[in-house]
Order: C-alpha cells, then sequence, then structure tokens
C-alpha cells in the first residue's frame, strides 16, 4: 500500500494570513497543498489565480496540488505552470480535448490530474490512465468547503484500483470533500492514498493543523 499524504486545502485557511497558513501547514506536516482554483462559472464561487499561487509558491518548499475548477481550462494550463503549480488537475468537462490537455501539462513536465464530478463515471478517462499521475475523485460537487461526504463515490475508487491491478499501471488516488476523522478510514480503504481536506484541517481541534494531519493519517 501506498503512503498516505494528505494535502491540506487552503481554501478554509484565513485568506488575509495566506502565506503564514502555509508555514503553519509545512510545520505541521503536510505533504502537499492543495489549491483550489474556481472561476464563478465551472462552479459558482471564486477564488485565487496565477500571480497569487506564484507569490505563495515563491515562500514554499511544499508541493502545489492545484485543483483547476475553471471552463474552458486548456487556454490557462500554461499560466498555472509559470505560477509554480507541481500537480495540475483539470475536470474533464472543462476541455473540449481531454487528451490534449492532458498532453499539454506533461509537456510542461507538471503532474498530470483529471477529477471527477460525483456524478461523472470513470469511463470518461479509462482511455488516458496510462498518461495520467492522478485520479481525483470529487467527494462533494465542487464549488465550496465544508460540504457533507458523498460516500457513494468511493465506489469509484475501488474500481480504479481493480483498473490498476488488471493493467498494471499506477496512478495516484486523491479523494477531495467533507473528508473528516469518521470518513478517512473508509477513503483509505477504498485505495485513496492522498487525501485532501480544508474543514478538518483548519477548524477542528482548534485549528491545532499538526495534530490534525496526524489523526487523519492514523485512522
Ligand atoms: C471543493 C474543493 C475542496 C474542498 C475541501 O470544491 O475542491 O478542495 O474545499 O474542503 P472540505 O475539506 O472543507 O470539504
Ligand atoms: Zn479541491
Amino acid at each position: 500500500m501506498k503512503k498516505i499524504q494528505i494535502s491540506p486545502s487552503i481554501l478554509s485557511a484565513d485568506f488575509s494570513q495566506l502565506g503564514n497558513e502555509i508555514k503553519r501547514l509545512e510545520e505541521g506536516g503536510a505533504d502537499m497543498i492543495h489549491v483550489d482554483v474556481m472561476d464563478g462559472h465551472f462552479v459558482p464561487n471564486l477564488t485565487i489565480g496565477p500571480p497569487v499561487i506564484k507569490s505563495l509558491k515563491k515562500n514554499s518548499k511544499l508541493i502545489f496540488d492545484v485543483h483547476l475548477m475553471i471552463s474552458p481550462v486548456h487556454k490557462y494550463i500554461e499560466a498555472y505552470s509559470d505560477a509554480g503549480a507541481d500537480i495540475i488537475t483539470i475536470h474533464p468537462e472543462a476541455t473540449k480535448d481531454l487528451g490534449s490537455s492532458i498532453l499539454k501539462i506533461k509537456n510542461l513536465k507538471k503532474k498530470v490530474g483529471v477529477s471527477l464530478n460525483p456524478a461523472t463515471q470513470i469511463d470518461i478517462i479509462t482511455d488516458f490512465l496510462k498518461d495520467i499521475d492522478l485520479v481525483l475523485i470529487m467527494s462533494v460537487n465542487p464549488g465550496f468547503g465544508g460540504q457533507k461526504f458523498m460516500p457513494d463515490v468511493l465506489k469509484k475508487i475501488k474500481d480504479l484500483k481493480r483498473i490498476q491491478s488488471e493493467r498494471k499501471i499506477d496512478f495516484d488516488i486523491e479523494i477531495d470533500g467533507g473528508i473528516n476523522f469518521d470518513n478517512c478510514k473508509s477513503a483509505i480503504e477504498a485505495g485513496a492514498n492522498i487525501l485532501v481536506s480544508g474543514t478538518t484541517i483548519f477548524k477542528s481541534n482548534n485549528g491545532d493543523i499538526k495534530k490534525n494531519i496526524e489523526l487523519l493519517k492514523s485512522k
């Protein structure tokens, strides 16, 4: 089994203190940071873009796990790569040609992530899996932090694990949305090896990030 990694979502951080919040994540043992980019069109919320990511990246050694919830995504991939994204995750519905968007990310020497909304089935990516480094399974409808975990999506993780062993291919499986101390075990048991978490990391136990990361890993 792969080592479990935690990718805290800065969506739940104090945006007036972002640089310090990322330092707290580094000190607390985060394996990477999850940056939710929203455009108010693909999802009904707006967050941050390349200039903010670029400033944050300058002051951090952490892996930047950038989740693009923007459409059309293709023409913006390079800007996020230049800003310092290490993993660039896109949604299949946000691009006309998933294959060429994957190739674009690969050519920029970044890790390729593809995300599936709760209602999106894995068929849409099965032909591309050999070129994908990470599949991000959404366990809420994207747009907002603090939503309720949807356990039905765990079946997709189990299906992906089966495909991995049938085809002898490897990619990370990340889960995003509503992860807490009660459901993290079921996500790991299903086969997820990266857990995204915003609310639980920043708000539980009076915001004790180190403790919350350790708890998520130890369940
Ligand atoms: C949802 C985002 C998530 C989410 C995680 O659209 O992709 O990263 O905010 O936050 P919690 O852990 O609060 O659900
Ligand atoms: Zn996300």
